[in-house]
């Protein structure tokens, strides 16, 4: 008589069934295998809500870059020949070792020296916001920058400080066009340097870019490089070529790598129960989907979480109106660009004004910001104010209270979004 393979399989897997029921009692047996089902079905929830709610593949998020635009954009971005004083680079607050970021609760620009903690006791001009990332900036969707958005691609076209005269259609493009000219951050702040270019008007804007394009023009290494990658005389050259070339290194050094997250929805890649009930929490009861979303975990909407507020704030007094600055519009007072989630476990501290330490504290702040402020010591107007973002959050579909150990569980779902910025 012959058994075909599938027939032997049968009987060595019956065999091995008895040999575990007999080694262990019958109850336990079955509730094992349940709670392994049961593990089999909450994973394949979790890959059908990360589906439902966009999640992508890396490969097919990034749009191709020009190697040679790359380089020379790579060292522009590296040089202090970007900022008026000759004396801070992109690179001084966008740094490899805080993921992009600086490390800092509010970023320390023109005046600052050294790298992380060590800018914070030198003389620089402290910024009212945190340093954002650069992960998937650059890829497909992203359009919407800065912690108010206020360099946007809407359906007419790029709305931003430069009105109809938007300096691209690339969004990427137009926000590097604004940090060699935002005073204190690459602009020192004083009466004179008031006087002569105001951050906010464009055409003044416009002649400190002429000059920082001329200075790239006649610099020994960049100039040559950028004149023959770009096909240009050297009084030919604009801002635009630059803002090109910077766009073209972050879209490719910072563009979206697989993460452990892709590989378990997209390739049956393994996850911990911790992340997996951590999944199901960012996309079930936790709501946090209901914000972060899409392909980079963002639904480039505004939204108000009652964050605490550190430092002098981007309207004075320790306030930022967040997306009002951009729209001067009441109903935006307090709203912020839903933060995008990949790498987010590299760039503490968190929030517009980096107020919080650490990703259970973020995460808390959704739900009970009280929690992590003490308001003894707050000033009338500090109070008053805290009590208009609490409004403003409480109309939100945010998170009701989460335990702390579901607290734990999302953070480890959001170590699952890390990736490594390998080869170049
Ligand atoms: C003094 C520190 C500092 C320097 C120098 C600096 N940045 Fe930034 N960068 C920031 C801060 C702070 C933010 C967030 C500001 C905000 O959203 O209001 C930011 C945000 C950005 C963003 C938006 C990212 C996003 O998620 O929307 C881009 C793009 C950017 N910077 C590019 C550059 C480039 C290019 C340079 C050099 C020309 C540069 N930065 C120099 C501090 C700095
Ligand atoms: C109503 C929309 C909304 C919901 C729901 C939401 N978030 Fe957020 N989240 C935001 C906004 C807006 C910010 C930034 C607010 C600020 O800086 O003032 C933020 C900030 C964060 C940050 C800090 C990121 C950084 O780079 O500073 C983390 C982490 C985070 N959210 C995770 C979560 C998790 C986990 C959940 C679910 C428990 C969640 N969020 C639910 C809108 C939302």
């Amino acid at each position: 008589m012959k058994f075909s393979t599938s027939h032997i399989l049968a009987v060595a897997v019956a065999a091995l069934i008895a040999s575990l029921t007999t080694s262990c009692s019958e109850p336990e047996a079955q509730a094992r295998q349940a709670a392994a089902s049961s593990d089999t079905m909450r994973m394949e929830v979790l890959r059908r809500a990360a589906l439902a709610n966009g999640a992508a593949r890396a490969a097919d998020l990034i749009i191709p870059t020009q190697p040679a635009r790359v380089e020379v954009g790579r060292l522009i971005f590296e040089s202090p020949k970007m900022s008026l004083n000759g004396a801070i680079s992109c690179r001084d607050c966008h740094l490899d070792e805080f993921g992009s970021t600086d490390g800092l609760p509010n970023a320390v620009g023109v005046g600052g020296e050294g790298k992380g903690l060590e800018r914070l006791d030198s003389n620089g001009r402290i910024l009212p916001r945190n340093v954002l990332p650069f992960w998937g900036r650059g890829g497909k969707g992203f359009d919407t920058f800065f912690w108010d958005g206020r360099v946007r691609k809407g359906p007419d076209g790029i709305v931003s400080q430069f009105g109809v005269k938007a300096p691209s259609t690339d969004p990427l493009v137009v926000a590097a066009h604004l940090p060699s000219v935002e005073l204190r951050e690459m602009v020192e702040d004083t009466p004179q340097i008031r006087d002569a270019y105001v951050a906010e008007d464009v055409s003044d804007a416009n002649s400190i870019q002429r000059a920082l394009a001329q200075r790239f023009a006649d610099d020994e290494t960049i100039g040559p490089r950028l004149l023959q990658t770009y096909g240009k005389a050297k009084s030919d050259v604009t801002f635009s070529e630059i803002a090109d070339a910077l766009s073209q290194f972050i879209r490719h050094e910072f563009r979206m790598r697989p993460t452990a997250f892709e590989r378990f929805v997209f390739d049956g890649g393994p996850i911990t129960d911790a992340q997996l009930a951590g999944g199901i929490l960012f996309y079930g009861r936790g709501r946090c989907a209901s914000c972060h979303t899409g392909p980079y975990f963002t639904d480039f909407a505004f939204h108000s979480v009652a964050f605490p507020q550190a430092g002098f704030g981007k309207n004075g007094f320790g306030i930022d109106e967040g997306r009002y600055n951009a729209t001067l519009d009441p109903r935006d007072r307090f709203l912020f660009r839903t933060p995008p989630l990949h790498n987010v476990t590299r760039t503490a501290p968190y929030s517009h004004s980096g107020s919080v330490t650490s990703l259970d504290k973020a995460i808390i702040a959704h739900f009970d910001p009280l929690r992590l402020v003490d308001t003894k010591p707050m000033t009338v107007r500090e109070r008053s104010d805290l009590y208009v973002r609490l409004g403003t959050a409480s109309r939100e579909t945010l998170p009701s209270a989460l335990t702390d150990s579901e607290v734990r569980q999302l953070v480890a779902f959001l170590t699952m979004l890390e990736f490594e910025a390998v080869s170049r």
